[in-house]
Parts: C-alpha cells; structure tokens; sequence
C-alpha cells in the first residue's frame, strides 16, 4: 500500500527533519534524489522516501534489499557544521534503536559502527554520506533502510537467516507511517541538540554487541583481529591485537570470531 507522507509532514511541521517529505514510487536509491536535492539547496532536514530502489546501496559497495510496500527506505538532507559530521551515523543508529525499544519493546543491538540488530539479526543499515567544499561540509546524507514487515530473507552459509524485521520481532503487522515519524521526530530532537553528545554516546556504547569478543575487522585491503576493547569519544573501535598493542580503527566490517 503506498505509503502515506502526508499526515507526518503535518506533525512534523515544527520540526527540523521531516518538515518536507518527498515520496516517489521508484528511485535508483534515495541518495542520488537527496543529493540532487541537496545540490539545488533544499530546506534542511528535507526527506526523499521511495517504495522501490533500483540500486539501493549499503556500505562497502553492497547491495541493500527492501520490499516495496513492507518496508522504509529514505534519506535525510542536512548542512551540518563539519564537528558534527562524525557524530552523525552513531547519532542515527542510537535514534533507530531507541524507537525500536520504545514503541516495539524491542531490545536492538548495535554491531559497530552502526548495524542495528535484534539477536544478532539486522534490522536496520544506515549510510553517511558527506560532499565537503573548502574545508567546510556543504551537505550530509543520512540513508537509513529499515525492515518493517518483510518476511526475514537472506540466508546465511548454514542456511540461517541474517535479517529480521520490526513484524517478525513483535508478530504482527506494523505501520510503516508510525516508524517513519518516530524516528524523524527523535533524530529531529538528537540532531538539534548534537553538543550535548553525552547520553547518545552512553546509549551507543551500552548497546555495543561485541565488546569483549574475538572479531575480525576488515576495511579495504586491511584486516585486524583481536579482541574488540571499546570504542573511544570519537566512535573508533579500539581493538587489543594478539601481541598486547592497540588499534583505533575508524571504519571497517566487522565479524565475529568462535
Ligand atoms: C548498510 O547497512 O550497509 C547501509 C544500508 C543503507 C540503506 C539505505 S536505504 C535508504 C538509503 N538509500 C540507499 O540506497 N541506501 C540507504
């Protein structure tokens, strides 16, 4: 059923994400509409939002898979000041895991940097992606896909699968009008008051699922392995290499090791 923008532009007039929503049927993905968009300067906190991606993208090149008419794919437009940038992708995942938990009693985990997951499922991808000028940031994209009410799919090796969705943790069908305007609302709120880091950054590092275990962390050609220590004020992952050093990795895949 097509998704219904227009009762939430209304609630969220107030507000700084969410005050215009832009809904389209089919886009290659919601980040080349945004940064159209936000190459002709629309008012921040602009939303695209599409039933269908054609070619929607996750990090790393991957593909990102949503059901058109179950689920939630869009993007946010904002003009940050260049200290803010970094806090942005931890900022979404805490906003999206705190939604989960207050309207779905669900408990997500976040795998670092910013999967959110349930029992090690995810639930929730987000992509940051920033055009700087001078130094300066001209625009940030925020992208987030969230599994609403697909049945869970992609099997892993072991046939297992590796994503769930808000309907299949709570068992019945779930308004995606309902999980858009939370989250818009609350990352309006986080956004707006992004000085004030302390609790989102308590909150991300509470709901960290790794800390303490074996990982693999590969970022480009580069893999490092050890035991993820914890993540440091600036959202690095702190990982203790076999031999007692120390690494601050500052992007990378995570897997975990038995
Ligand atoms: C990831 O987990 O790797 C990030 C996935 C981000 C997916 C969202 S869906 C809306 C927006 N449009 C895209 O093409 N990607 C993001």
């Amino acid at each position: 059923m097509r998704l219904n923008v227009n009762d939430i532009e209304e609630n969220l007039k107030a507000a700084v994400i969410g005050r215009q929503i832009d809904y389209y049927q089919q886009v290659t993905s919601t980040m080349d509409v945004a940064r159209e968009k936000a190459e002709r300067g629309v008012l921040e906190g602009s939303v695209v939002v599409a039933e269908e991606q054609i070619s929607g993208r996750g990090r790393f090149g991957r593909k990102w898979v949503s059901t058109p008419g179950e689920d939630l794919t869009f993007s946010i437009v904002l003009y940050p000041g260049v200290w803010a940038v970094s806090r942005l992708t931890i900022a979404t995942a805490v906003v999206v895991a705190r939604v989960l938990n207050r309207s779905y009693g669900l408990l997500p985990g976040i795998k670092w940097p910013n999967d959110v997951r349930i029992n090690g499922k995810k639930i929730c991808g987000i992509l940051v992606e920033t055009a700087f000028e001078n130094d300066q940031v001209r625009y940030a994209l925020i992208g987030i896909g969230i599994n609403i009410n697909q049945s869970p799919g992609h099997l892993n090796e072991e046939g297992l699968s590796e994503t769930t969705s808000i309907c299949h943790e709570v068992g019945h069908k779930v308004e995606r009008e309902e999980v858009l305007q939370a989250v818009l609302l609350e990352l309006s709120y986080v956004y707006s008051s992004l000085e004030e880091w302390g609790t989102v950054w308590g909150d991300w590092q509470k709901a960290m699922e790794h800390l303490g275990e074996n990982i693999k962390v590969r970022w480009g050609d580069r893999v490092e392995e050890g035991i993820a220590e914890g993540v440091d004020n600036d959202g690095n992952l702190l990982v203790r290499r076999k031999d007692g050093s120390v690494v601050s990795l500052a992007a990378g895949d995570v897997t975990f090791q038995v």
